[in-house]
């Protein structure tokens, strides 16, 4: 790559409906990045088109705004072929999800594929269970989970970018 503008991290979290788990992960990074600050691109999608064109889930919307985030703007879309090389990194929440990415990543695809508890010390290959047919505590345990994870992305990123342009 040519000049080092390419080298911008950018980050899509991936679940299964893009209305619970990867809505409150992309929220939770945009903040966890800018606190550090880390210049990314964030986005998330869904492997499945359930719920396309959909707001998130209003128990994702509440826990997020407990947080101080607000998720309701988002809109729920499925993964393209595009975004394996739009994206540096492509986060999934369960083995389900990476399973789903791995089948529909094109062959010369450029993002890194993850799991979102990869970069939390001792939960790699942890899943972020799904709280859809949970309760409003089950997405509070999402939230936290899914906060730690974004997290040690956003730690992570930084110092590979760090690296990238020493
Ligand atoms: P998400 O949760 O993958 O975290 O957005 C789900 C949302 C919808 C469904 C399953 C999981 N669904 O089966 O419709």
């Amino acid at each position: 790559m040519h000049g080092g503008i390419d080298h911008r991290t950018s980050v899509l979290f991936v679940c299964l409906g893009n209305i619970c788990r990867s809505p409150m992960a992309e929220g939770a990074f945009r903040v966890a990045a800018q606190a550090r600050g880390l210049a990314a691109l964030v986005d998330s999608a869904g492997t499945a088109s359930y719920h396309l064109g959909h707001e998130p889930d209003p128990r994702a919307i509440t826990v997020a705004r407990k947080h101080g985030i607000d998720i309701a703007g988002q809109t729920a879309r499925q993964i393209e072929r595009d975004d394996f090389y739009r994206f540096t990194h492509i986060i999934a929440m369960d083995r389900a999800n990476l399973e789903g990415l791995r089948s529909k990543a094109p062959r010369d695809g450029t993002a890194r594929l993850a799991m979102l508890l990869d970069a939390v010390e001792g939960r790699r290959g942890e899943p972020v269970a799904d709280p859809y047919y949970g309760d409003a505590a089950a997405f509070e345990a999402a939230w936290q989970v899914i906060n730690r994870g974004v997290e040690a992305w956003a730690e992570r990123l930084l110092r590979e970018t760090a690296q990238q342009n020493a």
